[in-house]
């Protein structure tokens, strides 16, 4: 981490974070607002992610950041020290960390230059991916939820928004200000996440493990995804709750048997019979070709022609 000095507090107000100029915004999330970064010399474009909390390392991070001295904030902390180790093509990757003055610090990450899914959704007709979109992005949102899983990491804040998909095709997963370390011999407690894509087990303050409590996101963002609704119907947050913590959700038309078994999977509110990231990447589905998808979709369009025909 670079230490805030006063030619840097001067730069900030030239519009400059460290050797980055501040540009467009091009997110806000709940903590954080994400500005286009330039570098004056190279001009390398990286995004900045700034936030306003006062962030001190400790001799623990030093591996990772430079400088510093006592934690004071641990969701912070936790943010940058699991980002920083990561690797995967599809996460975005954290470059370095500015504290610039006055609490503020900054994120410099890779740039994904495109949109992120929930403005994605916008370009479609119900704001519903068609299955072969879908499936290509998931399999990149898996692999990456895979590699975390692996490395002894959960992402706990699985959702559209927290996923960017670049003008090349390319999905990066982003955002870890709720991951966390997870392993078989501790449970977490902490609730976290967006109430729409958390799992019972968050809602109900039970202990939970992580890796389940990421399936379920990603159940939650795979019927958004093909349906362009979230699963949870309801008039009131009370319903809402009773259905999620239930796993009531209406049956997505015209989605593929092997797409329905999935969410299914996903969605099941016991953390035992729920799926595991590895049963996603073996489920039908997943496995399915590309082809055979848009053949699906094809044979059940004819279907659907030939009995609308008969009935008429
Ligand atoms: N690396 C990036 N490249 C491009 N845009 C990004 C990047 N990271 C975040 N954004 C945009 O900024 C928004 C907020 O970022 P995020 O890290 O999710 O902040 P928060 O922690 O406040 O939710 C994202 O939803 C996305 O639109
Ligand atoms: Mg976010």
């Amino acid at each position: 981490m670079t230490q805030t000095t006063t030619h840097e507090t001067t730069k900030m107000k030239e519009r400059m974070i460290g050797s980055y100029k501040i540009g467009e915004t091009l997110g806000e999330g709940s903590f954080a607002k994400v500005k286009l970064g330039t570098h004056e010399k190279t001009g390398e474009r990286v995004a900045l992610k700034v936030l306003h909390h006062h962030y001190r390392i400790t001799p623990k991070d030093s591996q990772f950041v430079k400088h510093g001295d006592v934690a004071s904030d641990l969701k912070l902390q936790r943010e940058i020290i699991i980002q920083m180790k990561l690797n995967h093509i599809h996460i975005a990757k954290l470059f370095e960390v500015i504290q610039v003055a006055g609490d503020v610090t900054c994120l410099i990450m890779e740039l994904v230059e495109g949109k992120d899914l929930i403005s994605l959704l916008d370009d479609f007709p119900d704001r519903a991916l068609p299955e072969k979109e879908a499936l290509r992005i998931f399999r990149q949102i898996t692999s990456a939820i895979h590699y975390l899983h692996e490395h002894g990491v959960v992402h706990r804040d699985i959702k559209l928004e927290n996923v960017m998909l670049s003008h090349d095709g390319t999905c990066k997963l982003i955002d870890f200000g709720f991951a966390s370390h997870w392993s078989m011999s501790q449970a977490l407690k902490t609730p976290c996440g967006s109430t729409i894509y958390a799992a019972p087990e968050i809602l109900l303050r039970q202990a939970y493990r992580g890796p389940k409590t990421d399936v379920w996101g990603l159940g939650v963002l795979l019927y958004c995804m093909v349906s362009g609704k979230i699963p949870w119907a309801g008039e009131t947050a009370r319903e809402q709750l009773y259905n999620t913590v239930h796993g009531v959700w209406s049956e997505i038309d015209g989605v593929s048997d092997a797409l329905s078994d999935l969410i299914h999977g996903c969605l099941l509110p016991d953390q035992k019979s729920r799926y595991g990231i590895y049963d996603i990447l073996e489920s039908e589905w997943m496995r399915v070709e590309r082809r055979k998808v848009g053949v699906k979709r094809r044979l059940s369009g004819t279907i659907k022609n030939i009995v609308k025909r008969i009935v008429a």
